[in-house]
């Protein structure tokens, strides 16, 4: 059994693998085809955090396969009453095939992993958020063709998203320019990264950009931090993807953000909004990705 608790939890080749599934399984959607290889199945959700895309994406998307959903949040469930986390991955796991979980710390997730009989999906935590980066990495290779040996620019918080891509960037071959205000940089030690060869670091928004094949924003503030908010708008307020910084990138570059944005702080609207901007594709294929992932988590390679 495996669990998909954070970007490295794969292998290069089994991305290579889900990367194709989900163009297999997004063609057969816009075709009205259907595929059910899920039938019988249960996902139950587990959200301590709010949630539009994941939500929808994984609940469309295992309907989409046949299968059911359980919807859990901190506030209707015993989650919030603190049942240990352990006793109530036991009890889920035994009554569903397959737990996707958005919460705080990183080891939470572990925790409930450890404990539970089925695969356990990270749909977001402190540290991480791999589902987003699956989908973004397959949107870029439907835009580009293949991620190795390109650039990709972040500029904004060295957050679980900015982790994510130094993970995906180790494993799959290309390199990330990281630009975030002082004080709030990455950590290679949390971001669970073996060496700092796919990363390089700058300290100006724009030099990061220079050249990029891909440039990649998100939010100041990100969900749990909201006490720092004023102190994060006048730290972050330089680290704005504008059109200087998209022209400084690759001619052919590709602007992504996971949503949801703010334009006028961490983006332009003229960028977001902007013929560079695949972010509705990106979305998208949260769900298409997400699709193939569960299929292999419950039944592993389908021919
Ligand atoms: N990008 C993303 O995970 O969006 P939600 O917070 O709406 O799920
Ligand atoms: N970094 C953001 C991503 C939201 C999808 C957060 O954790 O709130």
């Amino acid at each position: 059994m495996q669990h998909y608790l954070q970007f490295k939890d794969f292998s290069a080749d089994e991305y290579a693998y889900l990367f194709a599934r989900a163009a297999l399984i997004k063609k057969k959607f816009k075709a009205y085809e259907k595929h059910h290889t899920l039938v019988d199945r249960t996902l139950a959700m587990i959200f301590e955090k709010a949630s539009t895309r994941t939500r929808v994406s994984f609940e469309a998307g295992m309907y989409q396969l046949g299968g059911s959903v359980v919807h859990l949040t901190t506030g209707d469930s015993q989650l919030g009453r603190a049942e240990p986390i352990e006793d109530s991955a036991k009890v889920i796991s035994r009554m569903t095939d397959l737990v996707m979980i958005r919460t705080f710390e990183q080891t939470k997730i572990e925790r409930f992993a450890a404990n539970s009989r089925v695969p356990v999906i990270n749909g977001l935590t402190n540290e991480f958020h791999p589902c987003q980066v699956l989908a973004d990495i397959f949107t870029y290779i439907e835009h580009r063709g293949s991620i190795a040996g390109k650039t990709v620019a972040w500029v904004g918080d060295g957050n679980n998203m900015a982790n994510t891509w130094l993970q995906a960037a180790d494993l799959l071959g290309f390199t990330v320019h990281v630009s975030t205000p002082s004080g709030y940089e990455v950590n290679q030690a949390v971001a669970g990264l073996r060496s700092s060869d796919s990363y390089r670091v700058f300290t100006d928004p724009l030099q990061a950009c220079q050249g990029a094949h891909l440039v990649t924003t998100d939010v100041w503030t990100s969900m749990g931090y909201e006490a720092e908010n004023e102190a994060r708008r006048a730290a972050f307020a330089s680290w704005c993807v504008d059109r200087t910084m998209m022209a400084a990138a690759a001619p052919d570059a590709l602007f992504m953000h996971c949503l949801p944005a703010h334009r006028g702080e961490e983006v332009e609207a003229e960028v977001i909004d902007g013929p560079q901007s695949v972010v509705w594709d990106e979305a998208e294929n949260r769900m298409h990705a997400q699709k193939a992932l569960m299929e292999y988590l419950l039944l592993g390679r389908v021919a």
